[in-house]
């Protein structure tokens, strides 16, 4: 079986790959990837030295090279990865976002119509969803909650997934898609709030939180993300949505808090800043339909997952250091110097 893997040069792309690569010894996983900032082929390292991998640096966006791809590899299932994913990123340019993550997304499943594939599965977001209130705890997202979007990131992937259900329907694809909570672990970009918390506070900087930090997000650590999108590609319904998460509540301010224990570093390096412009109050997944259906049940809890994860950062400083040395300081300095 080969396997096309978009955007597997990012966080949860290059988990996947070594999750598959991990637990099918025997498949050929294809990596097609633009190396945008959040690509970085550091992540890849080990991957690239086994024979059953290959990566081309690639648009998802270019017709010519992804028709290209489907020719020379032939892939069986084409899992949807790449994305512009930074929500303050698609309040600077949204244009961006649309172009990758809507006509990327029509790109590539043209061409899983011209070649045929057995399976194309859109890896998307529970932020699709929109938010929920705070203060009705009893509320979660279920498949059928309504498409209600806030930021021009989450209208994109919500899109991509209206197309994604239009090809379904309309030319019989052969589709797929999750919609997961945050995650987090290792290769985690530092623009996100745990790396970004975890790289600052190690620097006895100071952490960032958005408004009061009441916000709440549903964490989920990556590697049982890759689990679900695994077992959905291979054995969920054709033209089905599976919500992915682990019940996992918390605070930003609760999430903080657990970075500086974890470090040993003091609360006195939180900072109230200016919140983010249509923020989402609180995201929390039902994941009933994939475990009632597939089996699927998360593996780490929030306490193992954040221990395994403040670890990973602490033993791979060369990999955070190296992007904070680059454009990655002009972005910062942009985003925050006068927050
Ligand atoms: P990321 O930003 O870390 O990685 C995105 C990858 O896509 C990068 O390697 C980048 O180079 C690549 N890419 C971007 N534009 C491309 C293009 N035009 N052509 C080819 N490659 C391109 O993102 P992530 O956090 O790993 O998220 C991966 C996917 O999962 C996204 O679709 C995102 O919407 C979704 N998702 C993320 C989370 C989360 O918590 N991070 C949760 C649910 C769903
Ligand atoms: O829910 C899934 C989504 O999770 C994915 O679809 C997105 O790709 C992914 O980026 C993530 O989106 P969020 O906006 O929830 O993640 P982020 O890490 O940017 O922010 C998490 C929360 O922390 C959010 O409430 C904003 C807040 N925050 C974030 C940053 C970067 C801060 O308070 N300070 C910060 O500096």
């Amino acid at each position: 079986m080969t396997i096309l893997v978009t955007g597997g040069a990012g966080f949860i792309g290059s988990n996947f790959v070594y999750y598959e690569l991990a637990h099918y010894p025997e498949d050929r996983i294809v990596c097609i990837d633009k190396l945008t900032y959040a690509g970085n082929l550091a992540n890849l390292k080990e991957a690239l030295e086994n024979d059953h991998f290959r990566f081309v640096r690639g648009d998802i966006t270019d017709r010519e090279a992804v028709e290209k791809l489907f020719g020379e590899e032939k892939p069986d299932i084409v899992v949807n990865f790449a994305a512009e994913s930074h929500v303050d990123r698609s309040v600077e340019d949204p244009g961006l976002f649309l172009r990758t993550n809507i006509l990327g997304t029509q790109t590539l499943m043209d061409a899983c119509r011209k070649f045929g594939v057995k399976r194309y599965h859109q890896v998307s977001t529970d932020e699709v969803y929109g938010d929920l209130p705070l203060d009705r705890p009893d509320l979660f997202f279920t498949e059928t909650t309504p498409i209600h979007t806030s930021s021009p990131y989450s209208a994109s992937k919500a899109s991509a997934d209206l197309l994604v259900l239009a090809y379904a329907r309309t030319f019989k694809l052969p589709v797929s898609i999750t919609r997961c909570s945050n995650n987090y672990g290792p290769y985690h970009f530092p623009e996100k709030l745990i790396p970004l918390m975890i790289t600052r506070a190690l620097a006895d900087e100071s952490l960032p939180v958005y408004g009061n930090g009441e916000n709440v997000r549903d964490w989920l650590y990556v590697e049982d993300h890759c689990a679900a999108i695994d077992l959905v590609m291979r054995k969920g319904r054709e033209g089905e949505i599976y919500n992915v998460g682990g019940h996992n509540e918390r605070t930003n301010l609760q999430v903080v808090k657990t970075v500086l224990k974890e470090l040993g570093k003091p609360e006195s390096l939180i900072t109230f800043v200016r919140d983010r412009p249509g923020h989402d109050q609180r995201y929390a997944i039902d994941p009933t339909k994939i475990h009632e259906e597939l089996g699927w049940l998360p593996t780490t809890d929030f306490d193992t997952g954040m221990h395994r994860t403040v670890e990973w950062y602490l033993a791979n400083q060369k990999w955070w250091k190296d992007i904070l040395a680059g454009e990655y300081q002009n972005y910062f300095q942009h985003m925050y110097g006068n927050r």
